[in-house]
């Protein structure tokens, strides 16, 4: 794994930004994974500003999103549609017909996980696919346990997890207790891989990843088994391993 150690948040968000930027403008990419959470939210500002700032034609680019909430329709402001044309697509030129999430409301989920599949089958896979990590080793919403070969499918949500993103849940509103989640087989199916990963709260979960055994207690340790990731994490994040012993 390419690990590049950057201070903070701030630098995380831009060389995160960094990384799509180029791989957007290079043409290497034209089909993004995105992901959402706390840890985006800089790193897609930083986006915006580049995206802005050059002359970038955005028209064949597609982006995937992990997860969505089951429950939360489109428009609720807690839904990771919401949460994504919130922090980018409102402000960037990728057309509404090129942005996918999964649906929290669809009526049948089992044909809803299967179009999602099919969706990304169709797209010719994803080129890269932005990751972050929870503190309890989680990628997407696959939690600890979740099978390595998993496709996209309906999950129940840790109780860490829940309790988690209460934070960002009025009072009082019920946190939704199940998403539809690409599997972990299909996120590794991801040509490249760029996790971003800040504070302390998720240093062990970091340093799992880097160095424990490759188990499905803590999803995050399959990735040591893709060719190609690039795990950009500040000080904190990285503060329980010595990261020269690992590269
Ligand atoms: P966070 O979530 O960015 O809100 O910390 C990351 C994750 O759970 O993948």
């Amino acid at each position: 794994m390419n690990i590049i150690q950057v201070q903070d948040y701030e630098e995380m968000s831009e060389q995160g930004a960094e990384f799509l930027f180029q791989e957007i403008t290079s043409g290497r990419s034209k089909v993004i994974g995105l992901a959402t959470g706390g840890t985006p939210v800089g790193l897609y500002k930083h986006l915006i500003d580049k995206l802005k700032t050059n002359e970038v034609l955005l028209a064949d680019v597609h982006t995937v999103n992990l997860d969505e909430y089951i429950g939360l329709s489109d428009d609720h402001p807690n839904s990771y549609h919401q949460y994504m044309f919130q922090n980018l697509f409102q402000f960037i030129d990728i057309p509404s017909a090129n942005r996918h999430l999964p649906s929290g409301t669809a009526t049948d989920f089992s044909e809803e996980c299967r179009r999602y599949e099919r969706l990304i089958q169709q797209l010719g896979g994803v080129d890269t696919q932005l990751l972050g990590i929870g503190a309890n080793g989680h990628i997407a919403f696959n939690e600890p346990g979740s099978p390595f070969d998993g496709r996209t499918r309906v999950v129940d949500l840790a109780a860490e997890t829940i309790e988690a993103n209460s934070r960002y849940f009025a009072e009082g509103e019920t946190v939704p207790s199940q998403a539809v989640t690409m599997g972990i087989g299909t996120i590794m199916e991801s040509r490249r891989i760029v996790m971003i990963a800040s504070g302390k709260e998720k240093a062990a979960a970091v340093k799992e990843m880097l160095t424990g055994e490759v188990t499905e207690n803590c999803p995050a340790t399959v990735l040591q088994k893709h060719g190609d990731v690039t795990l950009i994490a500040d000080a904190e994040a990285l503060s329980e391993i010595d990261v020269k012993n690992i590269q």
